[in-house]
């Protein structure tokens, strides 16, 4: 017996390395160096220079790669737009075999994508093999689904054109899926530019996309650092960039696509908080935490890297972690029982050294396993740093690596208060054994997934993305699918007319005088602002004369400011929760009482149509019988468009929720001043936001008084505001500030372009009228889905589910 307890005690693990044969075979067929993927086949770059891509294990070079020049990229953007017409014009069917096939020859060639991307990335082979891999062929074969699915499930889509993809070296190849899969599915060609430490999968993908037979020029590839990456963001005949990456290179390639017409979604950094109450399964924890932050050496965007532990449990779960830290094996990622691997690249490595070394400046106590790391490659020991305050710098920055954070609280409204105590809203893991608390904090919290009782759960059917500095869009699923398409009445997808060129005010800015009673015209006779669900003044006693087409004074309104955009923030921000939180019975009976109100007033309206815009009097009262009957049709909408459950591979269901963004900013279009004001502030409303609006700067009279309206129904204080005023000027201000989650812009393309330039403070979601003019008359253009979407954001909760 004694024998037997002491060979567990020291028995010792045997070498288990997986074989690197087929890797280099592959290596040397190519004689260790690698050109561009262009048009199907190896591509020289112009001016021939390059750079080792080296083993993080051993620190030795594997191969050579290329940096591609601007002239690569534009020589790949040229042979991705040449195969465009014939790749978007097969069926559905005809790309889903495409994609079949692809999935089909990854599984058939899994050792060598494995065992490839463990050398190049210094992940352990485990985790290549039984997750990246296989969740990369899964990817495929899903997504071979939405290609043969694609006009059934999004009718009415086309795809965007020529893609310019970036992404990160922490799951090369998985990466490369998320958004090579959902591309081509839809019908765009690709310019994939892979991270300048991993390129090796995506090149031995790209032989492999031969092998299946792709038409060539539907997927290339140009390597090289972030100079090659910039010049794809900026090559002009890109339609749409997909980034994955820093948030701070995110907000760069914000800055540099603003104008442009390029679509954009970006996948960033986070500091994701782990959930630990004082109910939950502490053995399930610790093995969770091993899940969230040890996996892949903690280089994942949505590592669980903050613990969050409720008081009562938190210096057990300390002592629990620090026994299962000292079991942990690092070592040769190519050993199958090697729970850790190397750091990517030594410039990684001091990045988490530098920041550790801040934290415990700080004061965070540090605590790592007695075992030593290997002394050759880039290693770094699995850390957990406690005495941490919620407002370190190990408790904010994103380390990226195998290090956590733990801090604690004492009830679930503190929890939830420092979950979201960040600038990012990637992903959550809750612990607890009560379904009830779980789902009580899973929608508070602000991030793209949240995991119950599990955590770094990833698969092709779930969306998988950001709130707030985490970024925008979603990769995988239906979600995922809708970043690769575009409404088949946006023409080519560029611009044709430029809405807002030559509609600035049409009357002059004045400085009012006046007081109360004065008989010169006073602030009594202007239009007021509409904030908080009262009419206020404006900051400054500035006007705007509004004039008929004809050139006749018709009005004033006020001169809105940035204090005043301030204050309707404050106000929004403030009517939030309570809107967010009502039913969507609730919001949807408050919007059907809106367009009753609106019916009673209508002749009104339709006369100050008339004046204001000079058409005859059947026109607007046809503007207005519209308005009224979007009304309705948000009304409706509002407790229909709901989610989805997704079926993903596991024991659980995976609630797919659209939630509000928050507080919006909405430029109304111009044009059609009363149904261009419903129709783009309704959505955000009926989807539970509260909107800042800037009404038609050429008829704001037709929004002020709409006041009336408002002021009649039972929306509460602050869902709706109202500011006039310059729309470029205030829609800077709303662009900028951080208070504000999202802005819609319907005006020209130059304010367009300074919304989405200024919009990287808090990397707020902006939609501006990039396809040109809408005609808000018609449904397929002015109302529907698309206005929905971009009033919410999917939040996919994983509820543990079955036996
Ligand atoms: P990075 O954001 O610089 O690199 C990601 C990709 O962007 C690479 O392919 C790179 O070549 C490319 N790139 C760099 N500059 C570019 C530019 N100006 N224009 C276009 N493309 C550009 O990330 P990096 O430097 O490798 O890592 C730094 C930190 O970023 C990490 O420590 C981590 O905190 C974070 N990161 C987050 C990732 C995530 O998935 N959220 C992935 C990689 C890094």
């Amino acid at each position: 017996m004694n024998e037997i307890t002491e060979i567990f005690d020291t028995l010792e693990y045997g070498p288990a390395p997986e074989s690197t044969e087929p890797v280099d075979s592959w290596l040397d067929q190519h004689g260790r160096e690698f050109s561009l993927w262009i048009e199907g086949a190896w591509h020289d770059s112009t001016d021939g220079a390059g750079f080792e891509t080296e083993n993080p294990a051993t620190g030795r070079p594997l191969a050579r790669i290329t940096q591609g020049s601007e002239a690569d990229v534009d020589s790949a953007v040229a042979a991705a737009r040449a195969a465009f017409p014939a790749w978007s014009g097969l069926s559905g069917h005809q790309r889903a075999r495409y994609l079949y096939a692809i999935a089909r020859r990854l599984q058939r060639d899994s050792r060598l994508f494995a065992v490839l991307e463990t050398l190049d990335n210094g992940k352990p082979i485990r985790e290549a093999r039984d997750i990246d891999i296989p969740l990369v062929a899964r990817h495929f074969y899903h997504h071979a689904g939405w290609a043969q699915l694609i006009e059934r499930e999004l009718p009415g889509q086309v795809p965007i054109g020529v893609v310019g993809q970036i992404i990160p070296w922490n799951f090369p190849l998985l990466m490369l899926a998320w958004k090579v899969a959902p591309a081509l599915a839809a019908g765009n060609t690709v310019v994939l530019k892979p991270a300048e430490f991993t390129s090796l999968t995506a090149l031995a993908f790209a032989e492999l996309t031969a092998a299946i037979g792709l038409p060539p020029g539907v997927f290339n590839v140009v390597t090289g650092d972030g100079r090659t990456g910039s010049a794809l963001v900026e090559q002009s005949d890109v339609d749409k960039i997909a980034f994955t990456g820093s948030t701070e290179v995110g907000r760069i390639i914000r800055e540099v696509t603003a104008g442009s017409g390029k679509r954009l979604s970006l996948e960033l950094g986070g500091k994701s908080p782990f959930l630990v109450y004082d109910d939950a399964d502490l053995d399930s924890v610790v093995e969770g935490v091993v899940d969230a932050i040890w996996f892949n050496q903690g280089q994942v965007c949505c590592a669980g890297s903050r613990i969050l532990a409720q008081e009562g449990i938190a210096d057990r779960l300390v002592q629990k972690l620090k026994a299962r830290m000292e079991t942990l094996r690092m070592g040769d990622p190519l050993d199958k029982a090697v729970d850790l691997g190397a750091i990517v690249a030594p410039v990684q490595l001091e990045r988490i050294r530098s920041l550790v070394e801040r934290g415990r400046e700080e004061g965070a106590e540090l605590w790592q396993p007695s075992w030593s790391c290997p002394a050759e490659g880039w290693f770094y020991p699995p850390t957990l740093l406690t005495n941490v305050d919620p407002a370190d710098t190990v408790a904010q920055v994103e380390i990226f690596g195998p290090v956590v954070a733990l801090m604690t609280f004492r009830t679930p409204a503190e929890s939830v208060l420092l979950a979201n105590d960040t600038r990012y809203g990637l992903a959550a893991s809750i612990w607890t054994e009560s379904i009830n608390l779980a789902l009580d904090v899973a929608p508070k919290i602000q991030a793209g997934t949240v995991w119950i009782n599990c955590t770094n759960m990833f698969d092709a059917a779930s969306g998988f993305g950001g709130y707030r500095e985490s970024g925008f869009g979603r990769e995988g699923g239906l979600e995922g699918m809708w970043e690769y398409v575009r409404p088949a009445w946006e023409a080519d997808g560029r611009r044709v007319v430029d809405p807002g060129a030559g509609s600035s005010a049409t009357g002059t800015t004045s400085q009012n005088q006046g007081t109360d009673g004065d008989e010169v015209p006073g602030v009594d006779r202007t239009a007021k602002l509409y904030v908080g669900g009262r009419q206020v003044r404006p900051d400054a006693p500035y006007t705007i004369e509004v004039r008929a087409p004809d050139g006749s004074l018709i009005g004033e309104v006020g001169r809105g400011s940035r204090k005043d955009i301030r204050n309707a923030v404050e106000a929004a921000n403030s009517a939030l929760a309570g809107w967010t939180a009502s039913t969507a019975h609730n919001r949807a009976q408050i919007l059907y009482f809106l367009a009753e109100n609106l019916s009673a007033r209508s002749a009104e309206l339709a006369g100050r149509i008339a004046v204001s815009t000079g058409v005859g009097s059947d026109a607007a009262e046809l503007e207005v019988a519209r308005s009224i009957e979007r009304l309705f049709l948000y009304a409706g909408l509002a407790d229909k468009w709901d989610g989805r459950v997704h079926h993903t591979p596991f024991r659980n269901v995976t609630l797919a929720m659209p939630e509000p963004l928050g507080a919006m900013g909405v430029a109304c279009p111009d044009e059609s001043p009363l149904l261009g004001f419903i129709s783009t502030v309704i959505p955000p409303i009926a989807m539970g936001n509260a909107v800042v609006a800037i009404p038609s700067e050429r008829a704001p009279l037709v929004a002020t008084d709409f006041y009336q309206v408002l002021e009649t129904s039972d929306l509460p204080g602050g869902v709706i505001n109202i500011v006039t005023g310059s729309r470029d000027e205030l829609a800077e201000v709303l662009a900028a500030h951080d208070g504000v989650a999202g802005v819609w812009y319907f005006g020209s393309i130059a304010g367009g372009a300074a919304v989405e330039r200024l919009s990287i403070g808090n990397m707020k979601r902006t939609w501006t009228n990039q396809a040109g003019t809408r005609d808000w008359y018609d449904p397929e253009q002015g109302e529907g889905d698309e206005f929905l979407r971009q009033s919410t954001h999917v939040k996919n909760i994983w509820v543990p589910y079955g036996e």
